[in-house]
């Protein structure tokens, strides 16, 4: 089976795939992203990451080149056309094509694209090794809601937790934790649920968003707040979430021992996840 893209309107093989050099994502970074998961063929929560798209694209004023209705037929169309069951859609939208200039162009035509890649199923909840944070400073811009392609500072942060014997890095400013570099940070204590709030340092996660959703009928209260990196170290669980990864349960924090295992609240959050996932699926 041939890779397919959807760019500008058009479903064509992966391949033949051309954009031009003064893209603007190309040259300045300008422009947004989303990232779905397909189970069973099926886009999850297509609608909600549509709705964060729209609201990337609207705060830094790109049009979006088709309605969300249109958008998300496409995108069935173009999962149906590449026959795969696991897998995601990677989705970018650009300002356009215009000469290298720091001003917006007076006309933009943006660039919309989207592809699919298959995706291993993940690990059954509690299965997969724990996760190693390191910290690092938080050097991002504060639009962090945006869910900008410039991701510089991301995977600079990224590689420096692998560089350095870790999985994921968690981003910190002044002693409080906001999120880590692909994925929402989460805590337990006894019955409650932390997590920062999204705004400028923390992306509204789809899964986060799912995961707020469904803790009050695992037990967990939720509160939403500046977590700190000091209570890190005493909460009783801590996993990190996103699309790709579902829920990752967090072993060390640093040089710090955090649980040896997948806590109990957090293999119950992700069986209910799970639930959610099968139910949407039908
Ligand atoms: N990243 N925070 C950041 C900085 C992220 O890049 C992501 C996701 C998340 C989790 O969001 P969601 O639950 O909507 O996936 C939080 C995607 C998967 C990526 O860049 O590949």
């Amino acid at each position: 089976m041939t890779d397919l893209i959807w760019l500008n309107g058009e479903i064509i093989p992966f391949d033949e795939a051309r954009l031009n050099i003064e893209d603007r994502g190309f040259q300045f970074a300008d422009g947004v992203y989303e990232v779905i998961r397909i189970y069973n063929a099926i886009p999850f929560t297509l609608a909600e990451h549509l709705a964060r798209l729209e609201k990337s694209a609207q705060a830094i004023g790109i049009p979006l080149p088709l309605s969300l209705d249109d958008l998300s037929q496409e995108i069935h169309k173009l999962i149906a056309q590449s026959k795969l069951q696991e897998a995601m859609v990677y989705l970018q939208l650009t300002r356009g094509v215009a000469p290298r200039n720091h001003q917006f162009p007076d006309h933009p035509r943006p660039t919309l694209l989207f592809y699919t890649r298959p995706l291993p199923p993940v690990l059954q909840p509690g299965d997969a090794p724990g996760v190693k944070l390191c910290s690092v400073p938080d050097e991002r811009w504060k639009r962090c809601w945006i869910k900008s392609i410039a991701l510089l500072p991301n995977i600079l942060a990224k590689n420096h937790a692998i560089a350095h014997g870790f999985d994921e890095a968690a981003f910190v400013e002044e002693g409080i934790l906001s999120e880590c570099s692909s994925s929402n940070l989460f805590a337990i204590f006894a019955n409650t649920l932390v997590t920062a709030p999204a705004g400028p340092r923390v992306l509204p996660g789809i899964t986060r968003a799912v995961l707020l959703d469904l803790a009050p009928q695992t037990g967990l209260q939720v509160d939403e707040r500046p977590l700190l990196e000091q209570e890190l170290l005493r909460a009783d669980e801590v996993f990190i979430t996103s699309t790709t990864r579902e829920i990752s349960w967090v072993s060390h924090y640093n040089q710090n021992s955090i649980t040896p295992h997948c806590g109990p609240q957090t293999l119950r959050l992700h069986l209910a996840l799970r639930d959610k996932i099968t139910t949407d699926m039908r």
